[in-house]
């Protein structure tokens, strides 16, 4: 299959907008007058700067201070957002308008964590009751789990729980409870299975008693390779060890928005938790598929980090653009992906907890504005989503940092600080946050070295942008409203460019080939693969049927 290239890019509407234009003039005067903006100078002009571009929003400071930006740039920037009709799309998503266009339906899990039903617009009071009623039963099973009123088949209280799901299935719980580490309940544990790669469940159930582990299935469409896999080894285990298919219906629980496939499969209906269609895989720990949250922190910390994330949306359903933080970071992704042409953003926390953070991002982000088609169902011919990566801080800066120094181009960094941790290691903490504070700083100077022969080597241009968000703790309540904060910058950045958040095609033909080849693996299909995977599989037939020496 060949396509030309007016099908995969051609000019949109957006390119060629009034707004955009006046970006594109923008970007062009700035680099010609400025050879390069000096942010260092930038302070000098301006010793308010620093003030000026700090923004907040419930627990969380955005210092955005550090970027290549003027006030011209941020006017500029809010115009283009204006034009985009920003504000009423904000609206649509918080009044559950259709917004995701591609599958016909709203994305509502600003709902999901909606702690008023004040707030709750008329219409949307049902869904709210629906809600409401699945956080109760979480609330009370999750509770008899802990207390040990539910129990195992042979009688004993449950100790481990083993939720297995993946991508938007996993990805924010399993983050959650590790950034959540000094809230763990005492007694019990929760594991996190997501791989195929059957290194994955082999390495948990070997730690584990069957008689109290709990496996929690969470697939939103009950039908992911991977989940219903590893599910299957993780019935056989506990059959195999417990000498009874009965034992099943103690041991499974199920999130699914697909409640009957997951009864099917043997889940018992009372141990079966909905959710909707309305609900994003990658928007859902909001939702049942916190249940291993609910159980392994409590269901009043499940709550608070709904409260953060809700105290989130009320800042973004109701602060003017130009102080709204998810709005500050969407449009500042656009400058430097569009008019910098920037396809790269690191995210950096400087807290060991958040170090599954990253991860959880590049699914947030990548899945949803990874996208070549407009809302219109035309190619675009302006870039979307940068490669979203990261690692914690200070790790960091012994790996990949020496690029963002020294590297031809320059990636924007989101450098998270948490001023406070449980530890009292204060030596640590304070190397900790010097460390955060040294690399934009260092980012921006640059630095220049006369070591006759180094010089080169040794120079750093400088100029480097960054943001830095700054939380005073992390708590259930502030993690929730990080998570959120970033949820909504993905919505603020589908709305500029004009592309559906929601939806994520792009992972279906993956899917598909790969039933292609495990049917040509199984002998079952004359398709012919193309001559490299041929040969790949070849090799792999040969190698399965060779003892490992
Ligand atoms: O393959 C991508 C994806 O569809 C994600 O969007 C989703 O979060 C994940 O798979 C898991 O899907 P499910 O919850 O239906 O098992």
């Amino acid at each position: 299959m060949t396509f030309n290239k007016a099908f995969l890019r051609s000019t949109t509407a957006l390119s060629q907008s009034p707004a955009w234009q006046a970006l594109t003039q923008h970007f062009s005067d700035f680099e010609r007058a400025n050879k390069g903006f000096n942010l260092n100078q930038a302070f000098t002009n301006n010793p308010l700067r620093a003030e000026q571009l700090t923004a907040h929003a419930s627990n969380i400071s955005l210092d955005y201070s550090k970027h290549l930006i003027t006030e011209e740039t941020l006017e500029l920037l809010l115009n283009l957002a204006q034009q985009q009709d920003l504000n009423n799309k904000i609206q649509a998503l918080r009044c559950g308008e259709k917004v995701n266009a591609t599958e016909d339906r709203a994305a509502l899990h600003t709902l999901l964590r909606c702690q008023s039903e004040d707030n709750v617009p008329d219409h949307l009071r049902d869904e709210y009751a629906n809600i409401v009623n699945v956080k109760e039963k979480l609330k009370n099973t999750s509770n008899d789990v802990y207390n040990g009123v539910l129990r195992g088949y042979t009688g004993k209280p449950f100790t481990d729980i083993v939720h297995i799901g993946i991508g938007g299935s996993d990805l924010g719980p399993a983050m959650v409870y590790q950034a959540l580490s000094p809230f763990h309940r005492s007694n019990i544990q929760c594991h996190y299975v997501a791989n195929i790669c059957a290194n994955d469940i082999c390495e948990t159930l070997s730690l584990l008693d069957p008689n109290s582990t709990l496996f929690i299935i969470a697939s939103k469409s009950f039908n992911t390779l991977e989940t219903l896999c590893n599910a299957n080894t993780a019935k056989e285990w506990l059959i195999k060890h417990l000498k009874d298919e009965e034992a099943v219906a103690k041991h499974f629980y199920a999130v699914s928005a697909k409640p009957e496939k997951a009864q099917a499969w043997g889940i018992n209906p009372q141990c079966v938790f909905p959710f909707w269609d309305f609900v994003g895989g990658r928007y859902s720990t909001w939702s049942a598929i916190g249940l291993s949250l609910c159980i392994g922190l409590g269901y009043k910390h499940f709550n608070a980090l709904l409260e953060g994330a809700s105290e989130l949306d009320e800042h973004f359903f109701n602060t003017e653009l130009k102080n709204n933080i998810p709005v500050i970071m969407g449009l500042l992704g656009v400058w430097y992906t569009n008019f910098y042409q920037r396809q790269a953003h690191a995210v950096v926390p400087y807290d060991h907890r958040l170090r599954r953070f990253p991860q959880f991002l590049q699914q947030l982000e990548m899945e949803s504005t990874g996208k070549c088609a407009n809302l219109q169902n035309q190619p675009i011919d302006y870039d979307t989503c940068p490669d979203i990566w990261g690692e914690v801080g200070s790790n960091s800066q012994h790996s990949f940092f020496q690029q963002l120094h020294q590297g031809t181009e320059f990636t924007p960094v989101d450098f998270i600080a948490v001023l406070k941790s449980p530890h009292n290691l204060a030596e640590h903490q304070d190397w900790l946050i010097a460390n955060c504070l040294a690399q934009s700083r260092a980012l921006m100077l640059g630095q220049i070295d006369d070591t006759p022969g180094l010089e080169r080597h040794k120079f750093m241009p400088g100029n480097k942008p960054s943001s830095t968000l700054i939380i005073e703790e992390l708590t259930p309540k502030t993690l929730g409203a990080l998570m959120a904060l970033y949820e909504q910058k993905v919505y603020v950045q589908s709305v500029i460019w004009n592309v559906n958040a929601f939806d994520q095609w792009g992972v279906e033909l993956g899917k598909k080939v790969s039933n292609t080849i495990k049917l040509a693996m199984d002998g079952e299909t004359g398709e012919s693969l193309d001559p490299s995977s041929q040969a790949i599989l070849q090799r792999y037939l040969k190698a399965k049927t060779s003892p490992l020496p």
